[in-house]
């Protein structure tokens, strides 16, 4: 969701300003994403590298990330959306924590889309926690043969589907250590739209450009 900060300062705004018209798209895209029954989108809300901004940002992004996630409750019902967090808890704060606990189990029966937000989470820190629990498994199985799917199913991602599409907002292309085992095989769309402007006609332009790709995974047609 890039974007936000360059959003605010063209306006002659605080970058929080973008964040807060950020989550705007971030309704939008789901709103969006439940009418077209797609089953699951993903949003990269805070890396584990966004630590590192000013305390007053981050903090101000933690306390909007509780209440938009506590606002959309209902709206998250009212669409049958179960929604998710995932990333490294250990840096959270309690209140955030109990928000994130509490609008996922009101959300845990819902049968529509899954929204999963990552927060604090960084795709080498998922890798290596993986990697971690599977060599615990290893010394208690010593010799077992090791397959891509034994790493798998103890990322923190174990059970969704890898993403068919990544969609990099802003003019960036880089994955700045997103989903960086899931997204062996998927295509990417960038757009320099600001993801405060990025709203239903974008994410349709997208899904459009996806919707042409010749999807191969490695093999021949
Ligand atoms: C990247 O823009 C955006 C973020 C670091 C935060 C995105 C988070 C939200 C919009 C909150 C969503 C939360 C919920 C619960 C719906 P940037 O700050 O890197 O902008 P820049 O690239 O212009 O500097």
């Amino acid at each position: 969701m890039d974007g936000n900060g360059r959003w605010a300062k063209e306006r002659g705004k605080e970058r929080i300003y973008g964040h807060f018209e950020g989550v705007e798209s971030v309704r939008a895209v789901m709103e969006a994403g439940v009418e077209w029954k797609i089953p699951y989108i993903s949003f990269f809300a805070f890396s584990e590298e966004n630590w590192g901004r000013p305390e007053a940002e981050v903090s101000a992004l933690m306390d909007l990330m509780g209440r938009a996630m506590l606002q959309e409750l209902d709206t998250f019902n009212a669409h049958d959306v179960r929604f998710m967090v995932l990333g490294n808890r250990d840096r959270l704060s309690e209140a955030l924590k109990a928000d994130i606990d509490q609008v996922t189990a009101a959300t845990a029966g819902n049968r529509g889309l899954t929204m999963i937000l990552f927060l604090s989470y960084s795709g080498q820190w998922d890798i290596l926690q993986a990697a971690e629990k599977m060599a615990h498994d290893l010394i208690n199985h010593p010799g077992q043969a090791v397959r891509p799917e034994d790493l798998s199913r103890h990322l923190v991602t174990a059970g969704i589907p890898d993403p068919d599409l990544l969609i990099r907002t802003s003019g960036e292309k880089r994955i700045s250590n997103y989903l960086l085992w899931q997204t062996a095989y998927t295509e990417f769309v960038f757009t320099d739209t600001l993801w405060p402007d990025f709203r239903r006609e974008a994410f349709r332009q997208a899904l459009e450009e996806f919707a042409s790709r010749d999807r191969r995974f490695g093999k021949i047609k």
